[in-house]
Order: structure tokens, then sequence, then C-alpha cells
């Protein structure tokens, strides 16, 4: 069963950025926002050593880490300074009006 997370509504997320969203039960932040026109919405956590993402440096739709500067592609959570590390990202849906996550 699908663990969803509503993030209000479109008008409410950041353009250009991202901001962190606190969801209640879950350990870790997500972070959203709208870049380049997509609505994207990643765990707010990095994969290499769990250092919150939320302040990390935005560019060209890349998200660098604040813990070790690597970068993660925000279209697809590949990252460029290690293969093995992926970025989550998570599915997002609107609904009447509402955007929501898909946490798993
Ligand atoms: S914790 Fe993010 S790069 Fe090391």
């Amino acid at each position: 069963m699908a663990l969803k997370f509503r993030l209000g509504p479109r008008a409410a997320l950041p353009e250009g950025t991202l901001a962190e969203f606190v969801v209640e039960g879950v350990t870790w932040p997500v972070l959203a926002g709208v870049i380049d026109g997509e609505i994207i919405a990643t765990a707010g956590v990095c994969p290499h050593e769990d250092v919150r993402l939320a302040g990390g440096y935005l560019e060209d739709g890349c998200l660098t880490c604040p813990g070790h500067g690597y970068t993660f592609d925000l279209r697809t959570g590949a990252c460029a300074h290690d293969p093995s590390l992926v970025l989550r990202r998570y599915r997002v849906s609107e609904v009447a009006g509402e955007i929501w996550v898909e946490l798993v």
C-alpha cells in the first residue's frame, strides 16, 4: 500500500528551488519544488551520508549536497561523483488541484 503525502496546491510549491517538507511519521524530510516546469520531489537527505539536502546548491537541475559536495541530477537522481549513489525521487500526482507525493 502506497504512503502518500499531500504537499498542497501547486501554487504553494516554490519555483526554481526546492523547499523542505516534514512528513509526520517519517524520519526524513521531503524536498519538493518546480524545476524547469516539472514538479520534483526527492528524499531530503543525501544518499551518501544522510546529510540534510535543504540549503544545497541548485543549478541547471542539479543539486549539490552541502555535506561533501556530491551533485545529483534532479531529473534522474543520478550522482555525478559516485554512480552507485542515487537520490531517491518520488512519484508526484495532482488530484483536484492538490499535489501528492508517493513515498513508497
Ligand atoms: S553527505 Fe552528501 S555528499 Fe556526502
